[in-house]
Formats: C-alpha cells, sequence, structure tokens
C-alpha cells in the first residue's frame, strides 16, 4: 500500500473491447486519496462510458476525465443519438452526475505529494495541421491518405456539428482554452492533460505517418513552455512512453487494444504517478 496518496493517470481504456473490461474492474486505489485522471477514449457508447467512468468514481478520490475521439463517436450501437459539440455536453452532464471532473469545470489543485500543481483537463481536438512533409492543406493531406488507403474511422463517426469541420471545432477549443490557460497565472505549475499529443513530435514514430493528421494541432506546439508546466499527460497513440520536450516531461499513458497490450504484456503498473515522489531522506 502507498503511503501517501498520490496523482495517477490512464487513458485509452477503450472498455468496449470484452477484454479491456477486466482490466478496468480491476483498477484500484492504492490509498483511499489517490486521484486519477483518465485521458479520453474511454469507450464509444455512453453506456459504457457512463459504466467506467461511474466504477471509477466509486474507488477514487477525484476522477478527471479528458475527452478522445472515440467517445465523441456517434455509432448506430449507441441509445444516445446526438451529434458534435452537443455529445459532448451530454457527456460533460453525464460526469457532472457521476462527480467526475471534465475540462468544463475549474481546473482542481493538487496539493499531494509532487503538488502543489494546477490540473488542467483540456479538450483541443486536431486540425489536420500534423501534416507531411510537402502537403500543405487539409485537403491535400486527406486526399493523400486516402490514396494509401489510411482513413482514421473518425471521418465516418466524428461529426463536428454545428461546425462546418473538426478544425473549425479545434480553433474555437484552442482559443477558448489558451483563455483559460492564461487566466491561471504562473504561480502554481500546470498538469496539462490533453488526449492527443499537445506537440508534434511523439507522432513521428507512427507506423503510418499520414495519420498524424489526426493526433493534435500545431495550434498547441508552445502550451508546455509558454504556460508554467509540470508536465504534459496525453493518450490516443497507444504507445505508452515517457519523453522530455524543451525540459517538460511528456506521458503516453495508453492502455490500448488488445492486440496491442497482449504481445508486450501488461505492466506490473497500469497506473501512471504523474508527479514525481517525495522520497523521506
Ligand atoms: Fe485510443
Ligand atoms: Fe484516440
Amino acid at each position: 500500500m502507498s503511503t501517501t496518496p498520490q496523482l495517477l493517470a490512464i487513458s485509452d481504456l477503450h472498455v468496449g473491447h470484452a477484454e479491456n473490461r477486466p482490466i478496468l474492474e480491476g483498477l484500484r486505489p492504492d490509498n483511499p486519496g489517490d486521484w486519477l485522471i483518465v485521458a479520453g477514449d474511454v469507450a464509444e457508447t455512453t453506456t459504457d462510458i457512463e459504466w467506467a467512468l461511474g466504477l471509477l468514481k466509486s474507488r477514487f478520490d477525484t476522477v478527471i476525465w479528458v475527452p478522445g475521439n472515440h467517445e465523441l463517436w456517434t455509432t448506430s450501437k449507441d441509445p444516445v443519438q446526438l451529434r458534435g459539440v452537443r455529445r459532448y455536453e451530454y457527456l460533460v452532464e453525464m460526469c457532472r452526475r457521476l462527480g467526475v471532473l471534465t475540462p468544463e469545470d475549474e481546473y482542481p489543485v493538487w496539493t499531494g505529494d509532487g503538488g502543489p500543481v494546477r490540473i488542467a483537463p483540456l479538450f483541443a481536438l486536431y486540425d489536420y495541421s500534423f501534416r507531411v512533409d510537402g502537403v500543405h492543406t487539409k485537403q491535400e493531406s486527406l486526399a493523400k491518405a486516402q490514396e494509401a488507403g489510411i482513413v482514421c474511422t473518425d471521418e465516418y463517426f466524428l461529426h463536428p456539428d454545428p461546425y462546418p469541420g473538426i478544425d473549425d471545432w479545434c480553433r474555437a477549443r484552442v482559443e477558448e482554452t489558451e483563455r483559460r490557460l492564461a487566466a491561471c497565472g504562473p504561480d502554481v505549475p500546470l498538469v496539462l492533460v490533453n488526449h492527443w499529443p499537445l506537440v508534434r513530435q511523439p507522432t513521428r514514430i507512427l507506423r503510418y505517418p499520414d495519420f498524424a493528421q489526426w493526433c493534435g494541432t500545431e495550434l498547441s506546439g508552445d502550451w508546455h513552455t509558454r504556460f508554467n508546466t509540470a508536465t504534459v499527460v496525453y493518450g490516443h497513440l497507444h504507445i505508452p512512453r515517457h519523453t522530455v520536450y524543451d525540459g517538460v516531461p511528456f506521458e503516453e499513458v495508453s492502455l490500448g487494444y488488445p492486440r496491442e497490450w497482449k504481445p508486450r504484456g501488461l505492466p506490473d503498473k497500469l497506473l501512471k504517478p504523474v508527479l514525481p515522489v517525495r522520497v523521506a531522506p
């Protein structure tokens, strides 16, 4: 048992996959004061999302969720057929009912080990600007990916309504997010949490480079240096790893699909501590 509460994170639980459900059911705090960041892609249907977040909230002191692309899909299997912004608002209302924090709440301050830090759950989306070399527009980029047979499922299920495109929705989210981050002030360092990586570098190792256009926006590329940032937590790529950019740690904390985690095996500790834990002298 951990002697002091910790700030923990996980993403891409994808409980729509039967083999990931017992993994979620096995997630428990070491200490009753542990907080858990859930960085998107919990599931596709509102029923699964509610089950998963409700279970986690019944166990962890505080649960903080940001949406991934999968929560935002409108599929025929879902009793809730809302699209785009209205679907996001429905999920935020669901979280309020469950007592789970979202990007629409005041950013909570963690005062335990490694703190104080202000946790900023973000929903910055993507805008097709992580393009391969020589490609200059969204249209060109999408056409090139299609030619290569790489089309993200978002193109079928993630609707931007009432915005004309996901990139328009992304720009609106970025503007609002920058305003809120600037208003935080520099005194308490931030933990920035976003489903998609905030910088381009982590997408450089994708097997299919054309897929990067669905993975973030150049508009957030300087947030970790412009705002006083202790660490950045993200998922989406299903490539769990620790990297450092401009002196700031970035943690990809995804579980991923069974076909991805099975070959490498599950780590001993599925929940990643976000902050360095003080060691008693
Ligand atoms: Fe995912
Ligand atoms: Fe994702």
